[in-house]
């Protein structure tokens, strides 16, 4: 049966068999499937949170694949915590004092439990129809009995632990531990924890690292209980425990393994669950005592799990597709759990900042921003632009505090940049968008040029390396010779395609605030990407046949001569196991070969593609690309390249490739996702696609597609406007895929791209499918994307001729001079 629905209250709907049904059944949440990416390396937080929220509660296993602390592959459960990250690689973030709870110690004698994680965690097996995940709950019952469940607050986790029956009877105590632990074992000098005899309070702090940064960052935590009476408490050290003693002061380790330590508390009996009320903070226990008080004064457990389905609900109901037309409900799962996981991270510490005295929000967990420029934050606009203002003054804030704009940040932490200051790329999204509330743009503005300015001592993690090269070559050298910064001196190509990226968003900006010089100067440095391109580089496939494609990005030398890696070197079919992270043996290219970064010039697709050899060429390699899975769709620079094709006038391509990924590589199933969900911006990359506007990120461009939908409307926050996007012929088994014609607001639309102004004032977009491709829709020069450089072409160019050129250059869409594209 098809249902629609609509956000409106007393909206009455009709579906498509002429039923009607009351639009105020609507909840996005049973569409919203948290254990989507909770193994195959998705790595997300699939616990119980509360938008941005800094209290996430979770199950913690001991899989090597527990960034996120929970994962289904089969690891059993080491404890229960209350602050994660959500989908990251790099070292298990977080998870600092977990609880781990029996239903009593064996022959009731607190030495013979198991206290250290390492033992204790063959307690923790579980059968995963145990597990219940909801947005704002999470709920397990290990084999040994025991069922957990939790919800959140903003700094605020309650569990419910509910105990065999007959537990407590003849003397038999329910046994709870927490210890000062956190998921990477990274604890250092000096952890404390104290339990109060009477109350049973535990509370404590310790100081930790961060899992993918430099510096430490210290946590504190008290917990309450309420339910059974108290029997007795202690502390416990490695695998002994005492009643006499309530205070510890533990050092970090013996023999590198980190000193297992903590406080417990029996119970009386379990007839009830007990409830136990932590309260986190990055302040001071008083202060994590003081947000548990404040944000969960009664235990109720009912009532802030629904607090929590609400805030939840609150986020995504703006956005509503259409369940009409036969569309597989899966689909509609794949997408709103999409659109949930944009909102677990980043995470609102405002409040809780111990580094700098401000009244600016505070926002963390920023992992990083290479990941999340690309459509995690620009989905954040036009889903949650109040959210973004205050991440935007958070970053600026940063910067006025720590003199740069962060790249990547988590637990207080200054993270590692990955590649350019991809922060610029942020800021001026949400600028050209209108974000605006609050935000001093002005000092935005000088943070970002700051980036391209002035180089960081310690640029490894925060603004750019080699400037000086920089502005003296026109491109970042391999091996450079940079005495005034340091930094991990690889990923020169990929680094000088991400700073002439930088530069020309800071241009965009520059010529929105009305700064002719700054535009003209950073456009011109925008071109820079030309200086690394080497017309005579070839690619071998690893059989040996050549791929027959000739011209390729390149490192070169500060001597002007190249250097030479492979262009499938840290591809997805590389075999070579060569690193291509941030070691300091790593490569040119960060993650991904310069075939994926062949394609990295978001703002001069109409060069690039005269260099390629005219669209076709460049429609040909792109299909290369993917169809030879050189590209890694579990990785961020690949995102862009599925809609590429709009810019050589093949829109319809770039649909049939979205489609090509989704469902096959990104569905609603635990392992359902190709990589790191990495903060959502992979869940990003489905809520975009699926909907059909691709953004093309640091500027006002979203490639148009049609949705996976009938329809799709999403109202904006603050104006109240609804935008709809409306497929005509919608077909559910997707072979009419291919826009025919469009049009916007009633009107014939042509353009294979839309700008913001369609959310702002809430346009309606109707596109009418078809099953093949068209070759008028959105094909023709003046249908395309801005691009700085002109779209020409095929014929008479050749392959470098442009190359050195650093023509006046405006970002204009009015300055291509061919009518069409030919289609091959
Ligand atoms: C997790 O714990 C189980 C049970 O003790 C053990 O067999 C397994 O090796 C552990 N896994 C890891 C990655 O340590
Ligand atoms: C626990 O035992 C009591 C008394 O025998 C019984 O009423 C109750 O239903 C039992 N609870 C469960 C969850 O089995
Ligand atoms: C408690 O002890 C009594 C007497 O020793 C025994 O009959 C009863 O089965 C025990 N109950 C439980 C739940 O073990
Ligand atoms: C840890 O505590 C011990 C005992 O109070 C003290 O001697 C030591 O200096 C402390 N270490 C640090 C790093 O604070
Ligand atoms: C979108 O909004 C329009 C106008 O309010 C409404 O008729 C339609 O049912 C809505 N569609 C969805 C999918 O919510
Ligand atoms: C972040 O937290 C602050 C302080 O609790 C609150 O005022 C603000 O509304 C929160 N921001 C968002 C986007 O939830
Ligand atoms: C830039 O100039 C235009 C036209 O004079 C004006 O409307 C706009 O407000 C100016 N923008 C800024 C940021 O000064
Ligand atoms: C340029 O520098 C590289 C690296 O030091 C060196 O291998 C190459 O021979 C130099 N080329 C010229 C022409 O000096
Ligand atoms: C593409 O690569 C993935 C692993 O990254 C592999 O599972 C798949 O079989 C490959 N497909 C082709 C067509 O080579
Ligand atoms: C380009 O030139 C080739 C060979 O000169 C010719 O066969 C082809 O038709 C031309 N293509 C276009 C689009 O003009």
């Amino acid at each position: 049966m098809a249902i629609r629905w609509a956000p409106v209250l007393a909206c009455l709907a009709v579906g498509a068999l002429g039923d009607v049904t009351p639009a105020e059944d609507f909840d996005p949440l049973q569409f919203v499937d948290v254990l989507i990416g909770s193994t195959n390396a998705g790595n997300v937080f699939p616990g119980a949170s509360q938008p941005y929220g800094m209290a996430k509660a979770v199950a913690d296993t001991n899989s090597s694949s527990n960034q996120g602390g929970f994962t289904l592959d089969g690891s059993p459960v080491q404890g229960y915590s209350v602050l994660h990250d959500s989908g990251t690689g790099g070292q298990p973030s977080l998870g600092n004092f977990p609880f781990f709870v029996y239903p009593s110690c064996p022959g009731d004698d607190i030495n013979l439990c198991d206290f250290p994680k390492k033992t204790r965690v063959k307690h923790g097996f579980f059968k995963p129809e145990n597990v219940k995940a909801q947005p704002g709950y999470f709920s397990i019952a290990l084999d040994i009995g025991v069922q957990a469940e939790m919800t959140t607050t903003q700094h605020t986790a309650l569990f419910r632990f509910t105990l065999p029956n007959g537990t407590g009877a003849n003397g038999t105590y329910p046994f709870v531990m927490q210890d000062l632990s956190d998921l990477s074992d990274s604890r250092q000098d000096n952890g404390t924890v104290s339990v109060d005899a009477q109350t049973g309070r535990i509370s404590g702090g310790a100081k930790f690292l961060p899992s993918f940064g430099s510096g430490s960052y210290t946590a504190y935590f008290c917990t309450d209980f309420s339910g059974p009476a108290i029997q007795d408490s202690g502390i416990y050290v490695n695998s002994r425990a005492t009643t006499e003693a309530k205070d510890l002061t533990i050092s970090r380790s013996i023999n590198g393994y980190p000193l297992p330590g903590g406080a417990f508390v029996r119970f009386q009996d379990a007839t009830n669950p007990i409830l136990a009320r932590t309260g986190v903070s990055l302040i001071s226990t008083e202060r994590a005592c003081a947000n548990a008080e404040a944000e969960i004064p009664d235990f109720n457990f009912d009532s802030v799990t629904k607090a929590a389905k609400d805030a939840w609900k609150a986020k995504l109901s703006p956005i509503t597709v259409s369940s009409g037309g036969g569309v597989a409900q899966d689909l509609i799962t794949n997408f709103y759990s999409g659109v949930y996981r944009t909102m677990v991270n980043p995470q609102n510490y405002t409040g809780e900042n111990p580094l700098w005295k401000s009244d600016e929000p505070y926002f963390d967990s920023f992992y990083c921003l290479w990941d999340s420029f690309r459509s995690q934050i620009p989905f954040l606009v036009i889903l949650d632009p109040v959210a973004v203002a205050q991440i935007i003054r958070s970053l600026i804030d940063t910067y006025r505090y720590e003199g740069w704009l962060p790249d990547c940040k988590m637990s207080l932490c200054r993270g590692y940049t990955q590649g350019g200051s991809n922060a610029d790329n942020v800021l001026v999204d949400a600028y050209l968008k209108g974000i605006s509330d609050g935000i001093d743009w002005n000092v935005g503005y000088q943070a970002i040029v700051k980036d391209a300015e002035v180089e960081p001592y310690d640029w490894a993690t925060h603004g750019r390396g080699g400037l000086d090269s920089w502005k003296s070559l026109g491109y970042i050298p391999v091996q450079d010779l940079d005495y005034k910064g340091f930094g991990t001196m690889t990923r020169s190509i990929s680094r000088t395609l991400e700073y002439a990226y930088n530069d020309f968003c800071i241009s965009l900006m520059s010529q929105a605030m009305n700064n002719t010089a700054d535009q003209e100067k950073y456009l011109d440095s925008s071109e820079n990407w030309k200086n690394v391109f080497y017309p005579d580089q070839t690619s071998i496939l690893p059989t040996g046949v050549d791929t027959g494609f000739k011209g390729f990005f390149q490192a070169k030398y500060l001597n002007q001569t190249w250097a030479s890696q492979d262009p499938l070197t840290c591809s997805n079919i590389d075999t070579t196991g060569i690193a291509c992270s941030l070691q300091n043996t790593g490569r040119e290219t960060f993650e991904d070969s310069t075939w994926e970064y062949g394609f990295f010039v978001p703002q001069n697709q109409g060069d690039l593609i005269s260099i390629y050899g005219g669209p076709s060429e460049f429609v040909r390699r792109l299909d290369y690309l993917h169809d030879q899975n050189i590209t890694n769709i579990g990785n961020e620079p690949s995102f862009l390249t599925v809609f590429q094709y709009h810019y050589a006038g093949r829109p319809g391509k770039s649909a049939a490739r979205s489609h090509f990924y989704i469902p096959r590589y990104f569905n609603p199933t635990p392992g359902g996702l190709p990589g790191n969900d990495d903060s959502g911006a992979m869940g990003s990359f489905v809520a975009f696609s699926m909907m059909g506007l691709f953004p093309n990120p640091g500027q006002n461009v979203y490639l148009i597609t049609p949705p996976f939908f009938e329809s799709v409307n999403l109202t904006h926050p603050t104006t109240g406007k609804t935008a709809t996007i409306r497929n005509v012929n919608f077909d559910p088994s997707y072979e009419a895929i291919y826009i025919q014609s469009a049009t916007l607001n009633g009107e014939p639309y042509t353009k294979n791209w839309l700008d913001h102004s369609f959310f702002l004032e809430g346009k309606e977009l109707v596109l009418t499918l078809g099953t093949t491709e068209s070759t008028t829709w959105g094909t023709a020069v003046k249908d395309l994307p801005p691009s700085t450089g002109k779209y020409v072409g095929f014929n008479g160019t050749s392959s470098n001729q442009r190359l050195r050129g650093r023509s006046a250059l405006k970002y204009r869409s009015d300055i291509w001079k061919m009518d069409a594209f030919a289609h091959s």
